[in-house]
């Protein structure tokens, strides 16, 4: 969602605000603005619509200077993406805030401050933040008192910054539902909404919990708790690279993240197995204890970390026999739910923010689940923090707003925590081992596959005019299938439907014709011959098909049939290999198609709002 920077300096932070911006550009990229106290005390901000660079022309153009500055890029949720509704909102020329997150109760708030004399100039709900604090202030002995009372009238989900201009060394900042980290510099302090944005000024970092209020000043740092209570939170050493926010030689972020899938599973599985099994301590204190219990797995997630969640299940069930039901975190955050003895509930996220599965956790643990364990990839998170048990993906900051390295990730961490069930459970140790070993060689398998990169670059013109397009799998690769309709579609604008290919027959059929491209993924399994007929059901209707077939199957190609041929793998990483082309695909029909590769129209890598 939105994207927020703050700093205390003695020297100009407007470089270190702007840095900042571009390097949370991925979580929303609609407007973006900045605010800095001037040395007469004045607030002065800049404010465009579209993205960072033109922010930073505007600045280049109108120059600032201040020692203390917010800045906001913006991803809309009230109001249209306009220079008006961008962030900072000022109240009186006194008070200046940026927001991530929803206010619920704007409406209601909105009328009461207009009816006390305060006046409007946006559609957001933001702008009643600005004016609520410089009410209360009016009230109050100084900006952290009425921030905290402002934030008790507040329902909804924010990260906020406020500036005042009467305290003009000290900033404010709160936290409730979206992610708000305090940057410590020396003789200087910063606040962002993510830690990469403060990467370049510092590698000290202290998240907020929820309810949490925070003032800071260059060389204090001060932290309340719901209560107002003063609290000392933990200090964390971020050990993420510096240029994690850099393209490198690739043309996009996306192109990079895709390419670096190779290390990023290395790293994801490096230090956690011995010859045959997952080692005790993969899933944190504890857990080795704690999964000998389980006989049942949730599995709960949004976007490409359901479909993650949804490959598992079938492994879960054929190779550690448990029960596994996944399901969408915002639908399950909204009914009641049975929970079956000794379940384990896991939670799958890249950013470890996404609103919906952080509540859908909340609403859990309520629930009686044995324990709660995230597979995740941002340490520090608010998953991570508020699971029992956490996985860490280890796939490097992912900034391209299509997933690519935290999915086959997932996946990784997904087939360990099978594993470590399943050994549980009996699962006999040459089977253990067979399976250790193919996980092992993931690496290897991944940059064989990465070299049909050129071979699909050129397939990609077929898909350039094409306005819709239709993916077939059948089992674990149903939900691979699913995973390439929602990459082509986020990022070329193609509408996609995945089918599991046994329900073609069903409905979807009728759809085919000359002008829908059929992407089947099939792979050499024992599904492979139920998979083929559905494949001459499409080829009677005249549909032109892409195949992704694995090279020992000797798919014979046809001017109505493209066999793009895989290297042979063990049947169970299937999942993660054929995804490699469906993603390759993906990017290059959106560079044809001219999109914003990474950071495709309506989209915000990190939705901390429902
Ligand atoms: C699609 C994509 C999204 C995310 C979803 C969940 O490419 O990235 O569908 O997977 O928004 O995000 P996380 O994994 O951060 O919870």
């Amino acid at each position: 969602m939105c994207g927020i920077v703050g700093a205390v300096a003695q020297r100009d932070v407007v470089e270190i605000l702007l840095e900042g911006l571009r390097r949370l550009e991925y979580r929303g990229y609609d407007s973006a603005g900045v605010v800095v106290l001037d040395q007469e005390r004045r607030l002065q901000r800049v404010r465009c619509l579209g993205k960072v660079k033109i922010l930073a022309d505007a600045v280049a153009r109108e120059p600032l200077q201040g020692g203390t500055g917010i800045a906001h890029t913006r991803w809309a949720t009230h109001g249209q993406p306009s220079e008006r509704n961008a962030h900072p909102h000022i109240s009186n020329d006194r008070i200046a805030v940026v927001h991530n997150g929803i206010i619920e109760n704007y409406a209601k708030l909105r009328a009461q401050l207009q009816a006390q004399g305060f006046v409007f100039t946006s559609e957001t709900d933001t702008e009643v933040i600005a004016h609520l604090v410089e009410y209360e202030l009016r009230r109050s002995d100084n900006l952290l008192q009425a921030v905290q009372k402002s934030v008790a009238q507040l329902h909804g989900a924010y990260g906020m910054v406020i500036l005042d201009k009467d305290e003009p060394e000290r900033l404010v900042l709160a936290r409730s539902g979206s992610p708000m980290v305090i940057g410590l510099g020396i003789g200087e302090n910063f606040v962002a909404s993510d830690p990469l944005a403060l990467l370049p000024v510092t590698r000290r970092f202290i998240y907020l919990e929820e309810g949490d209020v925070a003032e800071i000043t260059r060389r204090e740092v001060r932290i309340y708790d719901t209560d107002g209570q003063p609290v000392t939170r933990e200090i964390h050493e971020s050990s993420a690279s510096y240029d994690a926010g850099d393209k490198g030689p690739f043309r996009h972020f996306m192109l990079k993240e895709i390419f670096e899938q190779p290390q990023a599973v290395a790293n994801t599985l490096e230090g956690r197995l011995s010859e045959s099994s997952v080692l005790d301590e993969t899933f944190g204190n504890g857990a080795a204890d704690m999964l000998r219990k389980i006989e049942h797995v949730q599995i709960i997630a949004c976007g490409t970390s359901y479909h993650s969640g949804l490959v598992a299940r079938y492994w879960m069930e054929e190779i550690a026999g448990i029960s596994c039901n996944v399901e969408i975190a915002s639908e399950f955050r909204y009914r009641k739910s049975v929970v079956r003895p000794n379940s384990l509930l896991v939670t799958i996220s890249q950013s470890g923010e996404t609103a919906d599965t952080l509540a859908a956790l909340r609403l859990g643990k309520t629930l009686g689940y044995v324990t709660s364990l995230a597979i995740c990839n941002v340490a520090g998170s608010s998953l991570v923090r508020e699971s029992d048990l956490a996985f860490m993906t280890r796939a490097g900051t992912e900034i391209g707003v299509a997933s690519t390295k935290a999915f086959t990730t997932q996946l990784v961490g997904l087939a360990m925590l099978v594993l470590a069930l399943a050994k549980n459970r009996g699962l006999d140790t040459e089977q253990q081992k067979e399976l250790v070993k193919a996980l092992k060689g993931l690496p290897g398998l991944l940059e064989d596959t990465l070299k049909l990169a050129p071979v699909i670059e050129t397939l990609a013109e077929d898909f350039s005019e094409k306005q819709h397009a239709l993916f077939l799998g059948r089992g674990e690769e149903y939900p691979i299938a699913m995973e390439g309709a929602l990459k082509l579609k986020e990022i070329s604008y193609i509408h996609a439907e995945a089918y599991a290919a046994g329900e073609l027959k069903h409905g979807p059929l009728a759809l085919i014709d000359s002008e829908m491209p059929i992407i089947v993924v099939a792979p050499n399994n024992d599904l492979l011959e139920k998979l083929t007929s559905n494949i001459e059901e499409v080829r009677a209707r005249g549909g032109m098909l892409y195949v992704f077939a694995d090279e020992n199957a000797h798919f014979e190609p046809s001017p109505d049939l493209k066999v793009i041929n895989l290297p042979h793998c063990h049947e169970w990483l299937t999942p993660i290999i054929y995804t490699i082309p469906l993603q390759l695909l993906s990017y290059y029909v959106a560079v044809i198609r001219g999109t914003d590769v990474d950071q495709p129209r309506n989209l915000a890598k990190s939705v901390t709002v429902e």
